[in-house]
């Protein structure tokens, strides 16, 4: 970070991958990071990492599905510049012997978790930022989802994926384009492949994958130039666009060749 922006956030999902590496991108002297995630032990190692480079850091245990808690979690930390719904889960129809299509428990975890998660975390947020005063970048505030590529696809290999990321996507760019007039912005951040513990079991080959940190910056680089969405890498991103412009027939035929994302066993 080069200037005043963004000192205060928060980022729920801070304990791994692209929330851990935001922390980290945010965190300076005079900063204050509201980080959130499930896993104790790994949250506490990116609050410790967050510290050593200066910021002031407050953790918290946090399920985002809990709406109450979450909304708490907001309402406690003050003013807040920046707030990154990045926390969610993924999985698809690929893995076990026998199975066919996307386990039950997985869907519904997958849609509770990225877009009702989201929605806990964003919705406080948004009504929080309306009464702050405006900051150095004009805005009183900034929340940004974390949707992915996926948005635009609909692979039947991860179908509850691809619905919750083109549902968050849609509907933070849509609320943007009315908050904005009241200077709180809400970006829809459209990653392509990140190598995290989310992709590290992903058996097909993942062009254009990122490390955390280029994604974090990435990231925030679109938010303070006030991109409503940001995605990337350019080449997948208009890669996907340009498939889901192939006519229907077509574009299901060649979708139902691509490999399928492993089911995740912790959702079932
Ligand atoms: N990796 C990619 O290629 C990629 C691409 C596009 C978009 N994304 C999106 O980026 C975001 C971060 O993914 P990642 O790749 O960094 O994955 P990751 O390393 O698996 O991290 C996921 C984070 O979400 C948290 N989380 C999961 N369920 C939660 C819940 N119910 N309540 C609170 N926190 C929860 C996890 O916390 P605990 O570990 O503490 O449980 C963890 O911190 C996700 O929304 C993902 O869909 C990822």
């Amino acid at each position: 970070m080069t200037d005043a922006r963004f000192m205060t956030a928060a980022i729920t999902g801070a304990s791994s991958g692209i929330g851990h590496a935001l922390a980290l991108a945010l965190a300076r002297p005079g900063a204050t990071l509201h980080l959130a995630g499930r896993n104790e032990a790994r949250l506490k190692d990116a609050a410790d990492a967050a510290r050593a480079k200066g910021a002031t850091v407050r953790e918290t245990l946090l399920d985002v599905r809990d709406v109450v808690a979450t909304a708490v979690w907001i309402n406690e930390a003050g003013r807040l510049d920046l707030v990154v719904a990045n926390a969610g889960v993924s999985g698809g129809t690929g893995g076990g012997a026998g199975m066919f299509g996307e386990p039950t428990a997985q869907a519904r975890a997958i849609f509770d978790i990225n877009v009702t998660g989201v929605l806990n975390t964003a919705l406080p947020a948004i009504e929080l930022m309306r009464g702050q005063e405006p900051g150095p970048d004009g805005m009183r505030g900034r929340v940004a989802v974390i949707a992915s590529i996926a948005a635009f696809l609909n692979m039947p290999g991860a179908p509850a994926y691809c619905a919750s990321k083109a549902a968050i996507q849609r509907w933070a760019e849509a609320v943007d384009l009315g908050e904005a007039r009241r200077g709180v912005r809400v970006h829809a951040i459209c990653p392509g492949f990140v190598r995290t513990p989310m992709t590290d079991t992903n058996p097909f080959p993942m062009p254009g994958l990122m490390t955390p940190d280029y994604a974090a910056t990435r990231i925030l680089k679109g938010i303070e130039a006030g991109q409503r969405r940001v995605a990337f890498p350019w080449f997948l991103y208009a890669g996907a666009r340009a498939v889901s412009m192939i006519p229907e027939g077509l574009r299901f035929a060649l979708l139902k060749k691509a490999p399928a994302k492993k089911a995740d066993a912790n959702l079932q």
